[in-house]
């Protein structure tokens, strides 16, 4: 059984996900982690998000870098973003994502564009959204309770930012599935949604 979650940025469906191949004992992948190992490496060399061949080269996807705590920072977030409208980026994580998928008994998949792009025959889609603002609050919290200091108008910023760009690059753009089910999360406490899902994929097996 292959579950593909797609969705933009805090709305849960990390969570979500990671809930979902506990219960049915499925592996998981993030796939924002290659995103966002790319922009990490890029940070490393000192280089630019246009010119992205030199960070491709060196990277190397394997459990040292996708384990680096340092990959989960907003900073990377955004970078990883911007290394993600490159066709030549996505072709190059493309085969680990569909070899992920593909190649075990079952996987849930994490991502933008994986119901839609990765793995369009997947048994289950769901497509997780939230409000901007219910996922600006989310984030806001997160950060203050990492004892980061953070400003919420600039949170909300970033994030409509990141939605934009991941929903209008030419190449995979973040959107539902046309056979995926919406999962809208924005009044739901986590543990409901993680139910919901659930309950979704159940429907649907
Ligand atoms: O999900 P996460 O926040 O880790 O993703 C970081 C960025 O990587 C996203 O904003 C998006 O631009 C990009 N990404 C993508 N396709 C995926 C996963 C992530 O373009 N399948």
């Amino acid at each position: 059984m292959i579950i593909a979650v797609d969705g933009p940025t805090a709305s849960g469906k990390g969570t979500i996900s990671k809930e979902l191949a506990k219960h049915f004992a499925l592996p998981f992948l993030d796939t924002g982690l290659l995103y966002r190992a790319v922009g990490w490496t890029l940070r490393e060399q000192g280089g630019d998000a246009d010119n992205v061949a030199d960070a491709l080269a060196a990277c190397v996807f394997d459990g040292t870098l996708l384990d680096n705590p340092a990959l989960r920072s907003e900073v990377i977030g955004g970078l990883a973003s911007r290394v993600s409208v490159h066709p030549e980026v996505r072709q190059a994580l493309d085969k680990h994502q569909k070899d992920f998928a593909y190649q075990t008994a079952g996987a849930v998949l994490d991502g933008r564009d994986i119901g839609t792009v990765i793995a369009p025959d997947a048994d289950v889609k769901l497509f997780v959204t939230a409000s901007s603002e219910a996922r600006a609050v989310r984030r806001f919290e997160e950060m203050k309770r990492r004892g980061e200091r953070v400003n919420f108008d600039d949170i909300l910023a970033d994030i409509l930012q990141r939605d934009e760009r991941d929903r209008n690059r030419a190449t995979a753009p973040l959107k539902p599935a046309e056979d995926a089910d919406l999962l809208d999360t924005t009044n739901l406490t986590i543990d409901a949604a993680i139910q919901q899902a659930i309950a979704m994929v159940n429907a649907k097996t």
